[in-house]
This record gives structure tokens, sequence and C-alpha cells, in this order.
């Protein structure tokens, strides 16, 4: 069913947070600090369908002051290369990454302490999981983040493009 669908091109990022739940998110509401977000997109009779029938659709949105993020990070795909969203499933074992709670700015997941770097493209900076979080390509149009392109790379638990494929 499609809200089991990952984020797709055109998805509109809502709000996960259980007292936002739903709402598109707003630039204005982002920082350093992580707010999670769910794309939303449409269903077959053009209703919206918030794509959380799989929890692995959880994403990571930051905004950073202009010049902190830098490469690996695909500037292309952040918005004025201050917002940034991200798979918020840890590459480990899947448990949903928080932000550090020792150095501002980085991530880390509570279940065995992966560290990832948010400014640098999610990056793995410590512990265990194997490779760094997806990127996904997001622009602003109007008020609304929206989805531009698939994830940047596979994140857990697919690991191939054509399991991705089978959602398309
Ligand atoms: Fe994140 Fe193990 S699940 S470090």
């Amino acid at each position: 069913t499609r809200d089991k669908m990952p984020p797709l091109k055109g998805d509109i990022l809502v709000h996960a947070s259980n007292n936002k739940e739903g709402q598109p998110v707003r630039i204005s509401e982002l920082s350093t600090q992580l707010v999670r977000a769910w794309p939303m997109g449409k269903d077959e009779n053009g209703e919206n369908v918030i794509r959380k029938g799989d929890p692995n659709n959880i994403l990571a949105l930051y905004r950073f002051p202009k010049g902190q993020i830098v490469r690996p990070t695909n500037l292309d795909a952040t918005i004025d290369g201050e917002t940034v969203a991200y798979s918020d499933v840890c590459t480990h074992a899947g448990c949903s990454v928080a932000d550090s709670d020792i150095n501002a700015g980085q991530m880390k997941c509570p279940c065995h302490s992966g560290q990832y770097d948010p400014k640098r493209g999610a990056v793995v900076i410590g512990g265990p999981p194997p490779r760094g979080l997806a990127q996904l390509p997001i622009a602003l149009q109007g008020e609304n983040i929206v989805v531009t392109d698939f994830f940047l790379t596979f994140p857990y638990p697919y690991t191939n493009a054509s399991e991705w494929a089978s959602f398309k």
C-alpha cells in the first residue's frame, strides 16, 4: 500500500512528532537540532497519505548556518546549502538516530552509540554503523519541503537498486 512506499519525488515532508504529526514542515521550524519527518504523498484517489506504514521511511531534518554543511553532503540536494534531509534509520541495526547528547550538531544512535555527522553527509564518525545515513534530495516549493529525487544511497534495510525498484 502507498503508506509503505519509500519517499518518492513530489512527496511533501510532514512532521512525525506526536503533537504536530502530519503538518507540513516549514524551513523556519528547522535548526541544528533534529526534526523528524515523514514523506507524504497521494493515494490512488488523490488523497494525502503519510508514508509511515514502513518505519524505515522516517527522516531526519536539519538546518545549519550557511557554510557549515560541506562535502560529502551533496549540496545540490539540499535547500540553499543549509537544509538537509537524511534517512533517520541507523545503518547498524535500524534504530532511530537522535541528536548527540555530547557534541552539538552531531547525531548519536541510542542503541549502540553509533555516531554520524549531519554536516558532512551523515558519515559515520564513531561506533558500529557500517555506512553513513542516506541523504534524501529536497527542495523548497512554495512553503513546502518536497522530495526531488530518490535517496542518494540505499538506506537500511535495502541494499541494492532492485529492492528499491520494486516500489517504483
Ligand atoms: Fe545504531 Fe546499533 S542500531 S548503533
